[in-house]
């Protein structure tokens, strides 16, 4: 986003950022991840042997993940995405596997992931109690999921979710950066109650769910939509369920729960 706008959106106190949300409970999960390791090498007598090797997977991986600044702290790097990267395009993953996550629940076997990162995907899900199942049965007891995705409760992504399809595609083009980005919608679970209910039928705990005005930053490449953006912030700047975007944390309870 160009300095200025960025600026003008902290001087206006919409911070903070779904990315600053998010680097911070990576930092935890990671951290989190390399200390239970480190306990079970202690426990196995290979104390200070290399560091320990967290798995993780970037479920609905797209082409960006907030996972590849620790690329160097991870052991295995999995991607999931009903569609295909392009060669090359992402060069952090170990593997890619084209699974649908409201469907192949045998896609990995149980408790196989420290982490799994599921950036902006909810939404999309036909199935989110499929997903987050199948998602808690690949972590690890304790492993810890980070979602981030849109709330319906906020006025415009309401109306965004609730547009004919038609009309949706054509307002896209407007918002998203490139087409590759324009994917079906469904919302099923896009408000912070429901996203908590699915959550715990699934199998987590301690489930914490963190609202943040993210239209601005979102639609922030042309700017009629980032002003249209900014009001849509500044709307729901005072109504903490009604902002636009849910970062959330969850921990899995593991295969006893
Ligand atoms: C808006 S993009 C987000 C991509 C990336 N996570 C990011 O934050 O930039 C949504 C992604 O979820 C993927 N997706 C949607 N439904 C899915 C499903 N049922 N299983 C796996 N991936 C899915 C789409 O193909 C797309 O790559």
């Amino acid at each position: 986003m160009s300095d200025r706008r960025e600026a003008a959106l902290r001087r206006l106190g919409i911070v903070p950022g779904v990315a600053e949300l998010v680097r911070a409970a990576l930092d935890d999960a990671v951290g989190r991840a390399e200390a239970g390791r480190g306990a079970e090498g202690a426990a196995r007598g290979t104390e200070g042997a290399a560091p320990p090797a967290v798995v993780v997977l970037d479920a609905g991986c797209g082409r960006n993940s907030a996972l590849a600044r620790y690329r160097a702290r991870i052991g295995r790097f999995v991607g999931v995405d009903i569609h295909e990267p392009a060669p090359g395009a992402l060069p952090y993953l170990d593997e890619f596997a084209a699974v649908d996550l409201c469907e192949s629940s045998d896609a990995f076997p149980p408790a196989t992931f420290d982490v799994v990162l599921s950036s902006f995907t909810v939404e999309h899900f036909a199935d989110p109690d499929a997903a987050f199942a199948n998602l808690a049965r690949w972590l690890r007891p304790g492993g810890s999921l980070v979602i981030t995705t849109v709330n319906r409760r906020h006025p415009f992504v309401a109306a965004y979710l609730g547009m004919p399809d038609g009309l949706r595609r054509r307002v896209q083009p407007v918002v998203k950066a490139t087409a590759a980005d324009a994917h079906p919608l469904v919302g099923a679970c896009n408000d912070p109650a429901a996203l908590r209910e699915a959550l715990a039928r699934a199998g987590y705990d301690d489930i914490r769910v963190v609202t943040v005005g993210h239209l601005a930053r979102a639609w922030r490449r042309r700017l009629p939509a980032f002003a249209l953006g900014l009001v849509g912030d500044l709307l729901a700047r005072g109504i903490p369920s009604r902002r636009s975007t849910l970062v959330v944390t969850a921990r899995a309870l593991g295969p006893a729960s």
